[in-house]
């Protein structure tokens, strides 16, 4: 995707198409007054004739409008600007994306005056970049399933500002809104990935690849290595799979101080989750192939940190696995040991998330981090309590959980804080480890955080649950790209 940012509009830019927000006013403002006039009152007679009234989500078409270069307008109606929220600002970008795909528009200039109220035009500015990766996404390894033979070509587009200062404004926010527009596209590509493809071998070698596209620093552990650090628990989920496990090492060094401690960010990639002996009903199994996204969005997280430049210090680590039954897979009632030293019964081996993040967490204690966030595909109660909407967050530090929040808020990629208490963790007891690792039928996404609680003592740390938003909900059976928006922006609000 391409854009440009310009001022000092005089509409005589030559485009496909001109789309115009609007608001329903007599008083157009200064820059839709002179489109009104160069196209013969187009917008007075649309506005009379009852054709355009500029509610909210209205979207009206002129065809090779008179005064201007443009193939035609699209007008889009805003309604009340005052009464915007960023939230409405986005599902109107967010029409008016899937607007532009549906007529095959894939270069367009926009006038956006009339969405900057409450928020400013960087804000507006990043939504609609974002919008238009959402709306142009396309699964390129399945043409047919999209309805089209060729992927459309990438976006061309162009916002049009009014001066120098608005300029400058909307570049800044824009160049944010690309870099996590192509970190979601590199999550969405790899969650929509087969699991014959996308194996934890294949990640390590994407881990590679980033790395040399953005200058990370990458180092790839085997199975033998995680023996020898003593993951027990991480090998034991692997254990019924052809394909070996892989922990993946990614450092992004931004920081001045390279010394300085980096953030952590430990994701889950589970390349397919069968559920092991304790094997997951056939209905929509094969989306377990999402359930490495934990991992997508840190790939992505860490392709929008480079790309933007972030002045801080990065550390990934990426457990990947496959979950499948065998012979030698790990059953029911065996117990494992974990890397920190603590035992776990492994009551249900359907609950391996939670499984290869222990271990994983207790590697993270290496590098000092400031903070740990993991993020995971974790528990289907999830879904349950909060939908595709938003993420489950728990955390051990309210510093922390605060912060990402708010991350949350400011880049719409929200996510809602779970009571992480002591009392959830009694249902963690075993009669024969440290540990159990399922906690019973109730507050299943609550007792995975405390399982995962037990492994994080010594830094701060929080976890978020993507189970419902990174997949499905709006974008039908498909990966999301969430959660690099929270990711990303967490990592903005260090700097
Ligand atoms: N990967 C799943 C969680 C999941 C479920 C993700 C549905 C996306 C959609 C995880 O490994 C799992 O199987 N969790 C179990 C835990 C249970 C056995 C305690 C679950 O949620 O059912
Ligand atoms: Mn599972
Ligand atoms: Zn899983």
């Amino acid at each position: 995707m391409k854009y440009l940012i310009k001022a000092n509009n005089n509409y005589q830019t030559q485009t496909n198409c001109m789309v115009v927000m609007l608001r329903p006013m007599k008083n157009l403002g200064l820059q839709l007054k002179e489109l009104n006039i160069l196209t013969g009152k187009s917008i007075d007679r649309l506005q009379k004739t009852g054709e355009l009234s500029a509610n909210k989500g209205e979207l009206i078409s002129l065809s090779l409008p008179e005064g201007v270069n443009a193939q035609k307008i699209l007008f889009v109606g805003v309604g009340n600007q005052k009464k915007l929220s960023t939230e409405d600002i986005r599902d109107l970008l967010d029409a008016v994306a899937k607007k532009l795909t549906a007529d095959k528009v894939n270069e367009a200039c926009f006038l956006l005056d009339a969405l900057a109220a409450k928020s400013d035009l960087g804000t507006v500015s990043r939504h609609l970049i974002e919008a238009l990766g959402d709306g142009q996404y396309h699964y390129l390894k399945q043409p047919k399933a999209d309805g089209a033979k060729k992927p459309p070509k990438p976006g061309k587009w162009t916002i049009i500002c009014d001066d120098n200062t608005q300029k400058s404004i909307a570049r800044k926010g824009a160049a944010i809104g690309l870099a996590i527009n192509n970190g979601k596209t590199l999550a969405k590509n790899l969650g929509n990935m087969p699991g014959n493809v996308c194996t934890p071998t294949y990640l390590a070698n994407q881990a590679k690849k980033l790395g040399k596209s953005h200058k990370l620093k990458v180092k790839i552990l085997n199975e033998k290595e995680m023996e020898a650090l003593g993951m027990g628990s991480l090998l034991s989920v692997s254990r019924g799979s052809r394909q070996p496990a892989k922990l993946i090492v990614m450092q992004y060094q931004g920081a001045k101080d390279s010394k300085q401690a980096p953030h952590a960010l430990v994701g889950k990639g589970l390349t397919f989750d069968a559920g092991g002996i304790s094997l997951k009903p056939g209905a929509k199994m094969d989306e377990m192939k999402y359930d490495m996204c934990g991992s997508a969005s840190v790939f992505g997280t860490m392709l929008a940190a480079a790309e933007l430049k972030l002045p801080i210090n990065i550390v990934a680590v990426i457990p990947s696995s496959e979950n499948l039954p065998d012979g030698i897979a790990t059953k029911p009632g065996d117990v494992v040991t974990s890397m920190s030293g603590k035992t776990i019964e492994v009551l249900n081996t359907d609950a391996e998330g939670r499984l290869i993040l222990c271990d994983a967490l207790t590697y993270t204690k290496r590098f000092k981090p400031q903070t740990v966030i993991d993020i995971a595909t974790l528990t289907g109660a999830v879904i349950v309590a909060l939908g595709h909407q938003t993420a489950g967050l728990m955390g051990n530090d309210q510093a922390v959980v605060d912060d990402i929040l708010a991350a949350g808020e400011t880049s719409l990629d929200f996510a809602w804080q779970l009571p992480l208490k002591k009392t959830y963790t009694k249902q963690l007891h075993s009669d024969y480890a440290d540990l159990a690792n399922i906690g019973g039928p109730t507050a299943g996404s609550i007792t995975a955080g405390c399982f995962l609680s037990e492994f994080t003592e010594d830094f701060r740390w929080a976890h978020l649950d993507i189970a419902g938003t990174a997949w499905g909900g709006k974008t039908g059976k498909r990966a999301t790209g969430r959660a690099v928006p929270i990711l990303t922006q967490y990592m903005i609000d260090r700097c």
